[in-house]
């Protein structure tokens, strides 16, 4: 399957849809292959005028099944708890080859298979928003069902807009907790970090020149040595200095404790909405 050729749908294109989506047209994907659906007309709207075909659930109201109806590549961004009443709506309108592919969170295969026992190509994804920028990262879990150039064709969608990492499915939820969620962790830290930089007076524009050139520095530093983030470390880090004090700081008061909680209840979330 190579996937420029593929008429690809976007079932509920919010934060993240429109992410993949915008990310997919920015790497080149013909726009007349794309299409996709929102509540809001006026989301439609904003969707039209980028070149997609859209229609709104508020307008056309069984817009889902009208869309998705020919498509390769359905992908559904909706909220959890409207995942499987769209796979309701698209039972009977899509093909039995049609990938459908989730990107929510907590939504098992099992039970999105159950609503559409025909449809073999079910794959769960959990991607993040940097797709926009063609720098996401997306976990793909497919069903047992499903077939290899299913798979591939996810794989390849989701390459387009940044790297995928193939897993089982039953480590769906910490890879969400991890990367799904990752851009809030980052943005969390940003925050904290500039109020700290605030508070020691600096203006508000040198705060975030301090802060956000560190962080994309670092980044780029570490992308473009061979070296671990441990052993870059170690290196601004002198026996008895300044930042020994910082790092220490941070251990005393169990950073890693913190993370590791922080995930686990994002993984017990995840599923209490498979749950609920
Ligand atoms: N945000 C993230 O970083 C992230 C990361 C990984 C996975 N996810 C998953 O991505 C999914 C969407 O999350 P989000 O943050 O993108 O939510 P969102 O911004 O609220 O987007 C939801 C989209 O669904 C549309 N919609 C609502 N009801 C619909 C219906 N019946 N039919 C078609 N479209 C409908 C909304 O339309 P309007 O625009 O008109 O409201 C909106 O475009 C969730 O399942 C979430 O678990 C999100």
């Amino acid at each position: 399957m190579v996937v420029e050729k593929l008429r690809i749908c976007f079932l509920g294109t919010g934060s993240m849809g429109s992410a993949v989506l915008k990310g997919l047209l920015a790497a080149g994907h013909p726009k007349e292959l794309i299409s996709a659906t929102t509540k809001s007309e006026s989301s439609a709207q904003a969707l039209r005028a980028m070149g997609v075909s859209a229609l709104s659930t508020e307008s056309s109201p069984d817009a889902n099944a009208l869309m998705a109806g020919d498509a390769d590549l359905i992908v559904l961004g909706v909220k959890p708890y409207q995942i499987l009443d769209v796979l309701q709506e698209l039972s009977g309108e899509i093909g039995k080859n049609a990938v459908l592919i989730s990107m929510a969170a907590g939504i098992q295969i099992d039970s999105m298979a159950k609503v559409l026992p025909a449809n073999p190509n079910i794959i769960r994804t959990m991607p993040n928003t940097p797709a926009l920028v063609g720098r996401g990262v997306t976990g793909v879990a497919a069903a047992s069902t499903a077939s290899k150039d299913a798979l591939d064709a996810t794989i390849e969608l989701f390459e387009s807009v940044g790297e995928v990492i193939v897993i089982e499915e039953s480590k769906i939820n910490p890879l969400s907790a991890v990367s799904g969620s990752g851009p809030a962790w980052v943005y969390y830290i940003i925050e904290q970090w500039e109020k700290v930089a605030l508070s020691q007076g600096f203006s508000e524009a040198d705060a975030k020149v301090l802060v956000r050139q560190t962080m994309s520095g670092a980044m780029a530093l570490l992308e473009d040595s061979n070296e671990e983030p441990e052993e870059l470390r170690r290196k601004v880090t002198s026996p008895g200095g300044t930042t020994e004090r910082i790092i220490a700081t941070l251990e005393e008061r169990n950073l890693e404790g913190i993370f590791a909680e922080s995930l686990r209840a994002a993984v017990l979330r995840a599923e209490e909405i498979a749950k609920s």
